[in-house]
């Protein structure tokens, strides 16, 4: 398999990219309901550190990803598709990224508006470009919040558009996203 996007499919290091973020995002999501449920304490502060971590972690993979996108361009779009099909599975990819750089970045600003460094693994400390404000911190944490529903929303309408696609219109559009096999 390619390393690189080709001409109708995707390659080996924009899927591992994509399925990697879907891993990321359901790890991100279990452990911040975990850590919301937990009193404060000692294993609360564990998640915490752990779920800003792997937030950190999306930042940097969905910048390999555009970064990515230059390097390998992204293949056309799948030809099953109608044009407004097209249309509309391009807005959806933007939105998505939209909201991937949004979900990191207000979760930056949330802890930093509220005095919380940011470690990552234990390695190093994110430099506070903010400065701690409480009206910041409100406005960051509702947006987190707001981000993360678009999330679910978006990402419902993309998955169940690609489930369609495989298991009803019987075309090409999911497996140009899955490792083997020829792409038409
Ligand atoms: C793509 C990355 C991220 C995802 C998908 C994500 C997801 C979530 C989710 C689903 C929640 C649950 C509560 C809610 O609905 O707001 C949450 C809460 C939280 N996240 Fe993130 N997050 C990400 C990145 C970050 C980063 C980078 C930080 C900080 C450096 C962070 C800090 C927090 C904190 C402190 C809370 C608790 C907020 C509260 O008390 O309401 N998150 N996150
Ligand atoms: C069960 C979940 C998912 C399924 C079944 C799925 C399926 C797909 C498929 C089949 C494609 C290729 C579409 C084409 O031919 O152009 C694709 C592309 C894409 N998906 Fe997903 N996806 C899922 C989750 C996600 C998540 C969680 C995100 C981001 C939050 C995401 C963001 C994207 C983006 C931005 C593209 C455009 C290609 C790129 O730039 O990487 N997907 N997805």
């Amino acid at each position: 398999m390619n390393l690189r996007n080709t001409e109708d499919r995707y390659g080996a290091v924009a899927q591992l990219l994509h399925w990697g973020m879907l891993i990321l995002f359901i790890a991100l999501y279990l452990i911040a309901e975990s850590m919301e449920d937990l009193p404060k304490g000692p294993d609360k502060f564990e998640l915490i550190g752990l779920h800003k971590s792997l937030g950190v972690t999306a930042l940097l993979l969905v910048l390999a990803r555009v970064g990515w996108r230059f390097v390998s361009p992204a293949p056309a779009t799948a030809a099953d598709l109608s044009p407004l099909q097209q249309r509309m599975a391009g807005i959806l990819h933007i939105l998505l990224y939209i909201c991937m750089f949004a979900m990191p970045i207000t979760g930056y600003v949330m802890s930093m508006a509220g005095g919380h460094p940011i470690e990552v693994f234990g390695l190093f400390s994110l430099p506070d470009l903010v400065g701690e404000s409480h009206d910041l911190k409100e406005f960051a944490e509702e947006a987190h919040e707001i981000t993360w529903v678009a999330i679910m929303v978006l990402v419902g309408l993309h998955a169940a558009a690609a489930l369609f696609h495989h298991f009803v219109a019987r075309d090409s559009v999911l497996r140009r996203m899955l490792p083997g096999g020829a792409s038409a």
